[in-house]
C-alpha cells in the first residue's frame, strides 16, 4: 500500500475515486462541495432525492460524475453536524474503506471533513487513514481449501485536508507500521493452537530477530526455565505435552544505559482451564489466550520496524494449560521465581501464575516501567464489557499515560481501583497466598496477586480478555492492545 497526501484541487485529482463526506441532513462536507461544483451540482442533486441518508457507516457508490478527473466518488456518511468527532470520522473513513475493498478501485483519495484539529491534528489523521487502512484491508489467515476471493485492488491512498503535509506523511508512515504490527497480532491469534504453539511463538520471534537488525532474541527452554526457579509457570506447562518457552525479545534504539520500558505478555496457547476445566461452551476461543503475547510481539516489530529511540525489552511467557495425569492440582503449592509461595486452588488461573514468574524476571533490567497484557479474567469482561481493558498498576502516571495513549489510539481502557484491601482476599493456609480471590472483584484480586510480584517496580497490568478477540459471526483477533502500545511507544519515542 502507497500512501501519500493531497493538497489541493480535488476535482483535477488523477485518482479511480473521490472520498467525500455528508452529514445527516443531506449537507455535503467541507470538501465535497468543491467538487460539487466543479460537477455543476451533481451531487447536491443526487442528495436532493434522498438517496443517502449520511448515517455513519452508509457509503453510496457514484460513477461518472461530470467536471472531474476521478472516475468515482464515494459518499460516506458521517451522522450529525452536531454529534460529530473523531469517532465518527473513523467510523466513515472505515465504512469507506470497506466498500473500496469490495470494487476494483486501485487508488483514491480521502477527502473526508475533519472534526475540529485538536481531536484529528495533521499528524494523527495521517495516523488514523493509514491504520484504518490496514486494519479494514486485513483479512484472516483462515485454511479454508476453496478458491479465495480476489485481493482487494487498493493499492494507493491519499489523505486529507492537511495544513502540513510533513506531520501528514509522518503519521501516514507511523500508521502504516501501527497497522502492520496490529496485523501480526491477529495473525498469531487467529491461529489454531495445533499450529501456535509456545514452541511456535519462540520461532516466530526467532524469526523476527532476523528480519530486523535491532533485535536480539533470547528463548528459555525448559531447562533454562527450571534454572530460573519458574515454578509457577511450570507448574501450569506440567500438563501438557507441548513444553513450554520463555522468550526475550530486545530492541536497542535508545541511548546507552537507557532504563528499558518492559512489556510482558501471557502466552497461553490453549487454556482449557487443566484439571479446573473449564465448560465447553466457546472452549475453542481460549485459542486466543495467547493475545498478549502476540501485542508483546507486535509492539517490537513496531519499535524495531520505525528504529524508534526506545530501549524496549518484550517478555513472553509461553505454555499451554492441560488437564492430564502429570498436571498440577487444586491445592498444590508452587514456589515462584521471587521465592513466595502460591497455593493453587484453581488451576484456570493460570495467567498470573505465568506473568508472576515473567514479573519477577523482569527485575533484573532495572526497568523504567513495566507493563503486562494479558486476557486474564472473565471478571473484567463482566466489569467492562468488550469496549474498554482493565488497567491497574502501582503507578497512578504510569496508569494515566496508558488512559491517554488509548484514548488517541481509540483503543481505550479504564482503571479499576487496585487499593489494599483487595489483598486479603489471596488469604492461604498453607501458603504465602493463593492463585484465586473469589468470585467478587475477580478482574482486581488477580492484579493483587501480580502486585505480590512488582513491589519496587513502576508496574501497570492490562486486562485485554474482552478487548483482545471477537466471538460470533465476527470470531477473531481485533488487534487491541497492540494499537494502544503503539501510541504509548510513540508517545514515549517523542513521535
Ligand atoms: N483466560 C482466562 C480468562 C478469560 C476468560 C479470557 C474469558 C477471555 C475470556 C483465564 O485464564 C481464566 O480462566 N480466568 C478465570 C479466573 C478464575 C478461575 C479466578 C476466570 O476468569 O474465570
Ligand atoms: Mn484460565
Ligand atoms: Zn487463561
Amino acid at each position: 500500500m502507497e500512501f501519500g497526501v493531497w493538497t489541493k484541487g480535488l476535482a483535477t485529482l488523477a485518482v479511480d475515486c473521490l472520498v467525500l463526506g455528508v452529514f445527516e441532513d443531506g449537507e455535503l462536507a467541507g470538501e465535497a462541495r468543491s467538487v460539487d461544483s466543479a460537477s455543476g451540482g451533481h451531487l447536491k442533486k443526487l442528495l436532493g432525492r434522498g438517496d443517502f441518508a449520511g448515517r455513519p457507516g452508509d457509503t453510496l457508490l457514484v460513477g461518472d460524475v461530470p467536471g472531474i478527473a476521478a472516475s468515482r466518488v464515494l459518499l460516506t456518511g458521517l451522522g450529525t453536524k452536531k454529534s460529530f468527532q473523531r469517532k465518527s470520522w473513523r467510523k466513515a473513513w472505515t465504512a469507506a474503506a470497506a466498500a473500496l475493498a469490495r470494487t476494483r478501485i486501485g487508488s483514491c483519495a480521502v477527502a473526508l471533513d475533519r472534526p475540529e484539529a485538536r481531536a484529528l491534528d495533521d499528524y494523527y489523521l495521517g495516523r488514523a487513514v493509514a491504520e484504518i487502512t490496514g486494519a479494514t484491508l486485513y483479512r484472516v489467515n483462515d485454511l479454508k481449501t476453496a478458491k479465495k476471493p480476489p485481493a482487494p485492488a487498493l493499492k494507493q491512498v491519499l489523505a486529507g485536508p492537511v495544513r502540513k503535509a510533513a506531520a501528514a506523511e509522518r503519521g501516514l508512515a507511523h500508521g502504516a507500521a501501527v497497522a502492520a504490527a496490529q496485523g501480526v497480532q491477529r495473525d498469531l491469534a487467529n491461529l489454531p493452537a495445533n499450529v501456535c504453539t509456545p514452541l511456535f511463538l519462540a520461532e516466530q520471534a526467532r524469526a523476527l530477530g532476523k528480519r530486523h537488525a535491532s533485535l536480539r532474541v533470547k528463548v528459555l527452554d525448559g531447562a533454562a526455565i527450571r534454572r530460573e526457579k519458574m515454578g509457577c509457570l511450570l507448574a501450569v506447562s506440567q500438563g501438557s505435552h507441548q513444553p513450554p518457552r520463555f522468550i526475550v525479545l530486545e530492541h536497542r534504539g535508545g541511548k546507552q544505559k537507557e532504563a528499558p520500558v518492559v512489556l510482558v505478555g501471557k502466552g497461553v496457547t490453549f487454556d482449557t482451564g487443566g484439571i479446573s476445566l473449564k465448560d465447553p461452551p466457546g472452549m475453542d476461543e481460549m485459542k486466543f489466550d495467547m493475545s498478549g503475547a502476540a501485542a508483546v510481539i507486535a509492539s517490537l516489530t513496531l519499535v524495531a520496524a520505525l528504529r524508534l529511540p526506545l530501549h524496549v525489552i518484550g517478555l513472553v511467557a509461553a505454555v499451554e494449560n492441560m488437564p492430564g495425569g502429570k498436571a498440577v492440582k487444586p491445592g498444590d503449592i508452587a514456589t515462584s521465581a521471587s521465592g513466595q509461595t502460591v497455593e493453587i486452588l484453581n488451576t484456570d488461573a493460570e495467567g498470573r501464575l505465568i506473568l508472576c514468574d515473567a514479573l519477577h524476571y523482569a527485575r533484573r533490567f532495572n526497568p523504567a516501567v513495566v507493563v503486562d497484557i494479558a486476557t486474564l479474567t472473565g471478571a473484567c469482561v463482566v466489569a467492562l464489557g468488550h469496549h474498554h481493558a482493565g488497567v491497574m498498576g502501582n503507578d497512578s502516571a504510569l496508569i494515566q499515560e496508558l488512559l491517554e495513549a488509548g484514548v488517541r489510539a481509540d483503543d481505550r481502557c479504564w482503571q479499576l481501583p487496585l487499593t489494599e484491601e483487595y489483598a486479603e482476599q489471596l488469604k492461604s493456609n498453607f501458603a504465602d497466598f493463593a492463585n484465586v480471590g473469589g468470585r467478587d472483584g475477580g478482574a482486581i484480586t488477580a492484579a493483587a496477586f501480580l502486585a505480590k510480584f512488582t513491589q519496587g517496580l513502576k508496574w501497570a497490568h492490562l486486562d485485554v480478555a474482552g478487548t483482545a478477540y471477537q466471538s460470533g459471526v465476527q470470531k477473531g483477533s481485533t488487534g487491541r492492545p497492540t494499537t494502544l502500545l503503539a501510541d504509548f511507544l510513540l508517545q514515549r519515542a517523542g513521535r
